[in-house]
């Protein structure tokens, strides 16, 4: 069986100007819509073979219990920078652990440095967790890589370790958005609209927010200078 879907495209001699026309056009159409045509005869050029183009689909469906069920239109170039910007957060989570554990020693003691970079390590863990339920949802296999070693001393000589440190973050986070912008460029190779709009609504705004703050703290740390400035800029840290 042929049906033929309809539209009001299809006729253009309906001028419809009240609520209730258009009502009952629509109910109307919907009906000539379930009507079952001769394939010679289209009123739109626009043919719908469901139960033909169901086959193909059902034929698709994979019947082996170790493959995605909902995987559609999801590349494995996109599958495998998913993986990568996993990692990427990863590793960024545990660099900003890793100052975590440097300001809360109790020979530094700037509780509001720890702090701010415990919540920044849990913020970056989330941003894994997030990728790897995406990932899932697409029907992508998640393979987790190893993380790197980080740093354990951010004390410098010339900038103190409050500024220092300050200044690895912001690294960090410029480093993650070209990350990010990468795995934008994939998706958008693969022609993959979901996955574009994912990263984009999901990711890069509040990594352009979190430069932009990382930035305005490196400033307000380079004008209070070492010392006295830095315990202040703690509290507000630790107070904020
Ligand atoms: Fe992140």
């Amino acid at each position: 069986m042929t049906l033929f879907l309809c539209s009001s495209n299809a006729f253009p001699f309906l001028s419809l100007h009240s609520d209730s026309e258009r009502s009952f056009t629509s109910r109307t159409l919907r009906n000539v819509s379930l009507f079952s045509m001769a394939p010679h005869q289209p009123f739109s050029g626009l043919v719908f073979e469901p139960f033909e183009e169901l086959k193909h689909e059902l034929f698709l469906i994979p019947s082996m219990p170790d493959q995605s069920i909902a995987r559609q239109r999801f590349s494995d170039d996109c599958e495998a920078a998913l993986n990568q910007q996993i990692n990427v957060e990863y590793n960024v989570s545990y660099a900003y652990h890793a100052m975590f554990a440097y300001f809360d020693r109790d020979n530094v003691a700037l509780r509001g440095f720890a702090k701010f970079f415990k919540e920044s390590s849990e913020a970056e863990r989330e941003h894994a967790e997030k990728l790897i339920e995406y990932q899932n949802k697409r029907g992508g296999r998640v393979n987790l890589n190893s993380i790197l070693m980080p740093l354990s001393e951010f004390n410098h000589y010339e900038k103190g370790d409050a500024l220092n440190a300050m200044e690895l973050a912001l690294s960090l986070e410029k480093l993650t958005n070209e990350k990010l912008l990468n795995l934008h460029d994939i998706a958008v190779k693969c022609n993959d609209v979901h996955m574009k709009n994912y990263i984009e609504n999901e990711f890069l705004g509040e990594q352009v927010e979190a430069i932009k703050k990382i930035s305005e703290y490196i400033a307000q740390l380079r004008l209070v200078g070492n010392g006295h400035g830095v315990w202040h800029f703690d509290q507000m840290l630790l107070n904020g």
